[in-house]
């Protein structure tokens, strides 16, 4: 069993950012500026937004934030995107998900320059990305193709399984790993999904992302299957600092030992999805991508 290391992969692209927005500017050009904008004070969000305006400063990137307090209408939050979407400065931002009740998160998000969405959650890039047009592909769904990219691992004709049908992560991806070049078959598999260990058992590549700590257990895995974890739910830990620890999808312990690969979590698809945000944030100053 091999470890896919998110944190090694994510540091090497990191680099390669560093070294490509070093000689933007070095040529004269301006540094790629991300904005995000965060509304309330949800745990998680606050953390992954922090870890967001980080890793631009580790690349040489211009971050700035707009916070809202949780009562924001959603009129202003409109405003707010109008802006951004205006704003020559700014390269590509992001709304921070999820938003409270009383805000339409589809309506928000789809009042994002396409141009500028590089979350890929508008609807023109998940469009575009279906029929293999040039587009913002979400992070998550970047960063698993491309940890089995540097890994080397043969996706052309191989069985994914795919658990959880998410906007974000389950739907994306298999677009993704079915696209023309990539050439999975792929199968989908959700809450009403009836034999669920079957499917799975017929899998070379599972990928769980349905967000139900330890879910994939090692009956439901077959010897030398690859398996991604992008379950990252929050249990209580009174041991850590946080007084929290992250649990994957998958049973890791048990799972594993039957594994030809299989990433950790922490440290496996995590890394690797704020780092295709920066990848996309890259793109979209250059105007690459359409
Ligand atoms: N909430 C959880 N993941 C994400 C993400 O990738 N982007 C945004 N904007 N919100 C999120």
């Amino acid at each position: 069993m091999q470890l896919i290391d998110g944190k090694i992969i994510a540091e090497q692209i990191k680099q390669e950012i560093a070294v490509e927005v070093a000689q933007i500017v070095a040529d004269g050009g301006k540094r790629p500026h991300l904005a995000t904008v965060i509304v309330g004070h949800d745990g998680g969000s606050e953390t992954y937004v922090a870890n967001k305006i980080k890793m631009c400063e580790s690349v040489g990137f211009t971050s700035s934030a707009v916070r809202f307090e949780s009562d924001v209408t959603e009129v202003e939050l409109l405003k707010c995107i109008e802006n951004l979407n205006n704003d020559l400065n700014i390269d590509g931002f992001i709304v921070q998900l999820p938003l409270p009740q009383h805000i339409c998160e589809q309506k928000i998000i789809e009042a994002i320059n396409p141009r500028k969405d590089v979350d890929g959650f508008h609807p023109i890039n998940v469009g575009r990305m279906l029929i293999g047009l040039p587009c913002f592909v979400s992070a998550t769904p970047a960063g698993i193709l491309e940890l089995l990219k540097r890994y080397k691992i043969d996706i052309c004709g191989k069985n994914c399984v795919i658990l959880g049908r998410s906007n974000i992560v389950g739907k994306p991806l298999a677009a993704l790993l079915m696209q023309k070049g990539v050439d999975a078959t792929v199968t989908v598999c959700h809450s009403r999904t009836p034999n669920i260990k079957e499917i799975c058992l017929n899998a070379d590549i599972i990928i769980a992302a349905i967000g139900q700590p330890e879910f994939l257990k090692a009956d439901m895995v077959r010897n030398g299957a690859v398996v991604i974890d992008v379950g990252t739910t929050r249990v209580p830990d009174k041991d850590a600092k946080s007084g929290f620890r992250l649990k994957g999808d998958v049973d890791f312990q048990n799972v594993a030992p039957r594994c030809s690969y299989i990433t950790p979590v922490p440290g496996g698809v995590g890394p690797m999805t704020i780092i295709s945000l920066m990848k996309n944030t890259l793109l979209a100053s250059k105007k690459a991508i359409y």
